[in-house]
């Protein structure tokens, strides 16, 4: 009886002992959860190699950088960002514990560490410091890019009929493509519009193709037609004509504007809204700025911000082509919408038009067409004006410039308001887009006055093989100079774009163009040595080229461009170091993870 008793209250005992034991495990369990729970919004991402580019001086390459919600919190070592986030009474704990085992645990309960692989790197999200975000959509339509013939072209509109019923039905459709460049064809001259009229399934249709820089618009016969009587000339564009003068279907520049190009719908900037987004989130870039945003692009883009559709920073420079003011059209936006990703502070003035058109605005006339000296879009008086206006209405004033007389006459503009007190370069950052060809006393004056220099290092390399010719062996010693004006530079800033769909959106061909100033192919005019490779930029300068300096010109530096404590969390996994590596291998550089406000919004960490 006793026995029995005795075994009954221990059996008791046990199970108490037992249920106790599952108490304490369900607490430990519901304690990490709760601890996991709580810091859900914080993560460390590392690197065994240090490969963690920062683009800040102080510490240039780290092992971790600590994520919380949508900023970064710490960068350091593992066991600094584990350590330094610590509750006060867990660090005094641990500065007195040799093994510093409570930072440990802790961490190990709550930190979620990733390891990116030990060949990847992680850079700061890249920006595109001049880009053209819907049009990439509208190219990616009809591209025309590297062919090599009219016939080539006129091959890709039928393939591009044929595999559009809606339009291979309708023969009043518009067909708009855009890419072709004469200067890489048999004869390098203009195309015409009996060109696009040579094969049955193109003749009679509507079709207007946009040349490789946007600078001019090749058109069908049928658009002729509906465009009828046309002026003699207009202010700031040409239309090109034969020796009858009559037009042969080529607009440049302003005169693009009497195509009756029918506007975009809503559901086409749906389209090319959604195709920009995603190549340019799949090539790491975390920024875009956009270069020519008019009215209804800028309301499109506020809708998508408004209603959390914007997985891309942007910063619009507002566009419309008018000689009046038209400061009141364009919105100012600061941070706005509900990922605070979007900003419109900024417009847009065009100078002149582009070297390939021979639209560039020259002091003296082109080598290989000495009727001419290009034109500028606009009279100086004005350029003053709007210039000035917009000023004194609050804009930063991006001025696209390419020939070495625009650069000129925009600089004497910024420099009269920037000498007689009445512009201050730091608060307003003036920008000159492209700064493509200029003097040698206007590289120089241009770091001087501190107004910015946005360059493009792919149109380097695409114009090389004929820019010389062009512009002979004088002009060109100033073109494409990104070394000089880096240098020239006051505070070393150099933002980079690569004018997409001009170019590739993929950031890393504006990298690979700067540091070697080669073709993809590995090829220039100068050899394999690079095309004047003393304007090269160091894997370093094309970096921060495009992160920090990028956001510099945006008034952004505070808050993004590198990676260092209290700035948005946007970076980018790379597989392969290319800060290292081989040139040859970094054109094959694939992104694997694109970070923006410390999520992941393409591939994976
Ligand atoms: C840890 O971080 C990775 C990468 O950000 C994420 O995929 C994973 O879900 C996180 N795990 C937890 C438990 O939060
Ligand atoms: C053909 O295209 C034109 C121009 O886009 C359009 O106005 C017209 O309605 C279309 N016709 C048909 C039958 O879809
Ligand atoms: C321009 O503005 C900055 C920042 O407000 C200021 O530090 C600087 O002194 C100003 N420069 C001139 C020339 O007024
Ligand atoms: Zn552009």
């Amino acid at each position: 009886m006793s026995d029995e008793k005795a075994l009954q209250d221990r059996t008791k005992q046990h199970s108490r002992v037992q249920s106790w034991r599952v108490w304490l495990a369900g607490l430990v369990l519901a304690g990490t959860y709760l601890a996991l729970k709580l810091n859900n919004d914080q993560y460390a991402i590392c690197s065994r190699s240090q490969a963690i580019y920062t683009v800040d001086d102080a510490t240039p390459r780290a092992e971790c950088i600590l994520v919380k919600g949508s900023y970064i919190q710490d960068v350091g070592s593992l066991y600094q960002v584990r350590t330094r986030r610590l509750p006060p009474f867990l660090s005094s704990l641990d500065a007195r514990l040799p093994s510093s085992w409570t930072a440990r645990l802790w961490s190990w309960i709550t930190l979620n560490v990733t390891y990116i692989k030990s060949t990847s790197i992680l850079i700061p999200g890249l920006a595109d410091a001049h880009a053209h975000t819907l049009e990439y959509g509208y190219k990616m339509e009809l591209q025309l890019d590297g062919s090599g013939s009219i016939q080539e072209v006129v091959d890709r509109i039928k393939q591009y009929i044929v595999s559009h019923p809606d339009i291979h039905k309708n023969t009043s459709a518009w067909i708009e493509g855009m890419g072709w460049d004469q200067t890489k064809w048999p004869g390098a001259q203009f195309p015409t519009a009996s060109d696009l009229a040579s094969d049955s399934m193109l003749n009679g249709r509507p079709i207007a193709l946009r040349r490789v820089d946007g600078h001019a618009t090749w058109v069908s016969p049928r658009v002729l037609k509906l465009m009828g009587d046309l002026p003699d000339t207009v202010d700031g564009g040409l239309i090109v004509r034969d020796q009858d003068g009559k037009p042969t279907g080529v607009f440049v520049d302003n005169a693009m504007a009497l195509i009756p190009i029918p506007a975009w719908s809503e559901e086409q900037m749906s389209m090319y809204f959604d195709t920009a987004m995603r190549d340019a989130l799949a090539h790491g870039l975390t920024s875009i700025h956009d270069a020519m945003a008019t009215p209804n692009i800028i309301d499109f883009i506020k809708r998508k911000a408004e209603s959390g559709d914007l997985p891309i920073r942007m910063y619009l420079m507002g566009y419309v082509a008018s000689d009046d003011y038209w400061g009141a059209q364009v919105p100012r936006l600061v941070d706005y919408g509900r990922d605070a990703r979007l900003n419109v502070r900024s417009i847009k003035l065009v100078a002149d038009g582009a070297l390939g058109s021979w639209g560039a605005a020259m002091l003296e006339p082109y080598l290989d067409n000495p009727n001419t000296k290009g034109f500028m879009l606009h009279s100086s008086a004005v350029l003053t004006k709007l210039v000035k206006a917009f000023h004194d209405d609050g804009f930063q004033v991006n001025v696209h410039c390419i020939g070495d007389l625009a650069n000129k006459e925009v600089l004497d503009i910024f420099e009269r308001l920037i000498v007689d007190g009445q512009a201050n370069t730091t608060t307003w950052r003036p920008r000159i887009e492209h700064a493509q060809i200029m003097t040698e006393a206007d590289l120089q004056r241009i770091g001087r006055l501190g107004v910015i220099a946005s360059v493009q290092p792919t149109h380097a390399t695409s114009d090389m093989w004929y820019a010389e010719k062009r512009l002979g062996p004088k002009r060109i010693q100033g073109a494409y100079a990104f070394q000089t004006l880096l240098r020239s530079s006051p505070n070393r800033v150099l933002p980079l774009g690569s004018d997409f769909p001009v170019e590739g959106i993929n950031p890393l061909l504006g990298f690979y163009a700067a540091i070697t100033r080669l073709s993809p192919e590995g090829t220039s005019p100068h050899g394999d040595g690079g095309w004047f490779p003393d304007e090269r930029l160091t894997r370093a300068q094309a970096l921060k080229g495009m992160t920090l300096d990028a956001a510099y010109a945006a008034f952004a530096e505070h808050e993004r461009g590198s990676l260092v404590p209290g700035k948005k969390a946007d970076f980018v996994v790379l597989d392969r170091d290319v800060m290292e590596v081989d040139v040859v291998e970094v054109l094959g550089t694939r992104v694997e993870a694109t970070v923006v406000d410390g999520k992941v919004v393409y591939g994976r960490l």
